[in-house]
């Protein structure tokens, strides 16, 4: 069912060296930061030939990134994000084989401005994966 891996995510505590780091030493592609107050981070996108990183750092007082670096100081992979083609017939299929959705089980509008889910990470490996409709 699920497609291309559109992202890897990585939380990190410094935003300006992430980009450094990532533009400087790894010499790749990296855009400028944009806020999604609606998501509490501000992204970093690396353009990568076969997928993109996401560099995800706190926005706002209830981001759900702070809690993750409060746990990982130095920052970490957040979640991985996999396409999907219909995300209520994916969603559906999660429910059927027994995997949990975060939050209300309804998707929303995430990073890309398209639907997404996410689902629970102790059913997949201590992973959280996200699935967006492309
Ligand atoms: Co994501």
């Amino acid at each position: 069912m699920i497609g291309r891996l559109n992202h890897v995510a990585i939380a990190v505590p410094d935003l300006e060296a992430a980009v450094a780091t990532y533009r400087d030493v790894l010499g790749a592609k990296v855009s400028e930061p944009q806020d999604e107050p609606d998501n509490g981070v501000t992204v970093v996108f690396v353009e990568l030939d076969n997928t993109k990183i996401e560099l995800l750092y706190p926005l706002g007082e209830n981001s759900p990134i702070a809690g993750f670096l409060a746990k990982n100081k130095s920052g970490g992979m957040h979640h991985v994000c996999y396409e999907v083609e219909d995300i209520y017939e994916a969603r559906d299929r999660m429910i059927e084989k027994g995997a949990r959705i975060l939050g209300s089980g309804e998707p929303k509008m995430g990073a890309h401005k398209k639907p997404v889910l996410f689902l629970h990470p102790k059913d997949f490996n201590g992973t959280l994966v996200e699935l967006e409709q492309v």
